[in-house]
């Protein structure tokens, strides 16, 4: 096969094109964001104690409005033991000490507006901390009191209460309840949480706690924040009664989402919670939204976007369809149609906090490893490069696609999970609840690399980070990918900016059949056709002006060599341009 001589000149005939979502034009700056999710604790030290804060969130925000997102959404800053790195609030109208002050919130905001970036933070609904006020109160007053009523505390079962309520399980290992000393010494109720011991979960079946979460969120409102990423949504009501549960403590059925069974998940009554919410949010105007982490299957994800609820919510079926064609064509089509129904836009994921990196999870051929057990020096090893090839193209491949999408910091620099992490600086409550069986999250919440030639890479320049930065992380740190055309984060910038010149998230997706065949997969999008090629083999494109490729590097293909690599992502133009110049 000859491809040199090939110049293709006018616009290629795609073959047959299979129609499934058509272009968007309601309004809302959300159906096609580009949402930066920042870490607080790993993303920038300013103040040397080892730990990321808000004023290292606002000293580099200049480089997230230059990579071209539209939003940010920070995980907790507020009050917090940081039993589970801030997902366990002590006080949610407060920042903790460890990142800064409420003064320091406001100067980030004000900078981000300033740079054209919207502001999401994170909600905690399910639970709280055990430092909590609320829940101190609970503990200090007797079973029945109004104060134990904020909580799901229960008589245990069997001789003198000695055992759980029920058999949940928590999501972190162990027993999902946890017995108290009452106010006079002696062996009380237990108190459930689904996750950490230190987590205890609200009881959303009490008005009070309603009332409780629509003061904070007028409270964050109020001081100017685009809207709530709200963590585990689909937890906060339990069934009637607690019932026994026999399946997975994530209530998880094969297909890795809770079972329309689970107790603990997705009850219809959740629904009314986040009516409520929106109509809050919608007396602060049409652009404050609210986002479900809700770890359901596709058919009923819709029903969190319903015209009067949430406005998104995580696409976690298209995060762990990983690199199967297969998957990936049929996530896409079911989101598209499925939340298109309800007149709701999808969003797209490869990354968060809570899973292995995509650039680590797309070095494993075969069985890589399971999400949230993290990865150590005794499992099998990611080939780096490959996964890093892989994820450029997976990314492009996404950032494609209509809707919106969530990136996850230090996934622009191709980071990969840290993996050489001593026992004793595990921090995630997942390795010590399983006694080290599972090593947990920590891996995916390493420190970003800044600067390649600063103590801790750029980090901060005091205290060692909380968690140790691998020594590869000099070479893919942000100066140095940020001159370098052939960088990811070069790649990153170019699709950005190229996905918003042809304003790629409203536009349309049809299968471009000729090119999905089992180990490619191709859609139409607009005037541009995005091609992957999971082959082992190079794949001769159609002709067409490469407009990025995740494997040359980021910038606009000067020539046309005619054949994507294996493991590699194009966008062709294949009509006019029509894009703003
Ligand atoms: C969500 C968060 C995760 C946290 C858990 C409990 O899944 O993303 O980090 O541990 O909720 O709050």
């Amino acid at each position: 096969m000859s491809v040199e001589t090939v110049t293709p000149t006018t616009a290629p005939h795609t073959g047959p094109l299979t129609l499934i979502h058509s272009e968007d034009s309601q309004p809302g700056w959300w159906r096609s964001a580009v949402i930066y999710q920042v870490y607080p604790r790993s993303f920038r030290d300013l103040n040397g104690d080892g730990v990321g804060d808000i004023p290292g969130i606002t000293e580099e925000l200049p480089h997230l409005a230059e990579l071209g997102v539209d939003a940010v959404w920070l995980s907790p800053f507020y009050r917090s033991p940081q039993r589970d790195a801030g997902y366990d609030v002590s006080d949610y109208c407060d920042v903790d000490p460890l990142f800064g002050t409420l003064g320091d919130f406001d100067v980030m905001m004000a900078e981000s507006h300033r740079l054209g970036l919207r502001v999401i933070v994170d909600l905690v609904p399910n639970h709280c901390s055990d430092q909590h006020v609320l829940f101190q109160a609970a503990l200090a007053a007797p079973a029945g009191s109004p104060e134990r009523e904020m909580f799901i505390f229960r008589d245990g079962e069997g001789p003198e209460g000695h055992q759980p309520p029920n058999n949940w399980q928590s999501h972190f290992g162990g027993p999902a309840w946890t017995r108290v000393t009452g106010p006079d010494g002696q062996p009380d109720q237990w108190y459930l949480h689904l996750f950490d011991s230190s987590q205890p979960d609200f009881n959303w079946d009490n008005p009070a706690v309603h009332i409780e979460f629509e003061r904070i969120l007028r409270f964050w409102l109020d001081r100017g924040v685009s809207g709530f990423r709200v963590d585990v949504a689909h937890a906060l009501v339990k069934a009637p009664g607690l019932p026994a549960w026999g399946g997975r403590a994530d209530g998880g059925s094969s297909d890795g989402f809770p079972g329309h069974e689970a107790p603990m998940f997705g009850q219809p009554a959740i629904h009314d919670i986040y009516r409520a919410w929106r109509r809050i949010l919608d007396l602060y105007g049409p652009d404050r939204i609210l986002c479900a982490e809700a770890s359901v299957d596709l058919p009923r994800l819709a029903h969190w976007v319903r015209s009067d609820e949430m406005h998104q919510a995580f696409n976690f079926p298209y995060l762990h369809a990983g690199l199967d064609v297969n998957r990936l064509r049929t996530v896409i089509t079911d989101s598209l149609t499925v939340l298109g129904a309800v007149g709701a836009p999808s969003t797209w994921v490869l990354s968060n906090h809570d899973v292995v990196r995509h650039a680590t999870r797309f070095g494993y051929n075969g069985q890589g490893p399971r999400d949230g057990d993290g990865i150590g020096l005794a499992d099998p090893q990611p080939d780096t490069a490959l996964g890093r090839h892989r994820a450029a193209a997976a990314s492009l491949f996404m950032l494609g696609l209509p809707g919106a999408a969530y990136l996850y910091q230090g996934e622009e620099l191709g980071l990969p999970d840290g993996i050489d992490i001593p026992e004793h600086q595990r921090q995630d409550p997942t390795f010590a609840r399983t006694g080290g069986q599972r090593l947990g999250r920590d891996g995916c919440r390493v420190p970003l690399p800044w600067r390649a030639d600063e103590p801790h890479f750029g980090f901060g320049s005091g205290n060692d980070p909380w968690l140790p930065m691998p020594s590869s992380f000099a070479g893919l740190a942000r100066d140095l990918q940020a001159g370098l055309p052939s960088s990811h984060l070069s790649l990153y910038r170019n699709m950005l900016e190229i996905r918003r010149g042809l304003d790629l998230g409203r536009g349309s997706l049809a299968w471009a059949e000729d090119w999905c065949t089992g180990s490619s997969l191709a859609y139409v999008n607009g005037t541009t056709l995005v091609l992957m090629n999971l082959n082992h083999e190079p794949l001769e494109m159609p002709a067409g002006q490469v407009l990025v490729r995740s494997a040359s590097s980021g910038l606009e293909s000067s020539g046309w060599d005619g054949l994507l690599a294996s493991g590699e992502t194009a966008w062709i133009r294949i009509g006019p341009d029509t894009s703003a110049n």
